[in-house]
């Protein structure tokens, strides 16, 4: 299991891990589109790199979904609400990044995108795991 930086800590192991490995995701694509992608090589990279996020993205929503489902979390139906618009804006910037190639328009967007995604962690996923671990 890959080992979650304790700031990122929710507090629940099994999410923590894949918390842990969304974020090498995150930072791997953040690598990636750094700059100006003007040579198709570094598309490509970024590309790939967005395509194995949002892969991994979906796996990890699902598995999630599941988890607060099975606890009985009050507010499933924002949660879920919140995760489908996630994996839309990654949708998004990678449909961007495959239409335009270079165009830099994506690389503006994809610190946005990756904020969005690390601050889902830290408020949304933060509350569930209150309300799970009994803390709320
Ligand atoms: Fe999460
Ligand atoms: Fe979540």
């Amino acid at each position: 299991m890959a080992i979650i930086d304790p700031k990122y800590s929710i507090g629940i192991p099994e999410m923590d891990a894949q918390h842990a490995r969304w974020i090498r995701l995150i930072e791997e694509f953040k690598a990636a589109a750094t700059g100006h992608l003007l040579d198709q090589a570094r598309v490509s990279a970024a590309q790939h790199a967005l395509e194995q996020l949002l892969e991994y993205t979906r796996v990890h929503f699902a598995s999630e979904e599941q988890l607060i489902a099975a606890h009985r979390f009050p507010d499933i139906a924002a949660h879920k609400a919140k995760h489908r618009e996630l994996e839309a804006q990654v949708g998004k910037l990678l449909d961007e990044i495959r239409v335009h190639k270079t165009n830099t328009t994506p690389l503006k967007l994809n610190l946005f995108v990756t904020i969005w995604l690390m601050d889902h962690i830290m408020s949304d996923d933060a509350k569930y795991a209150r309300f799970i671990l009994g803390k709320e």
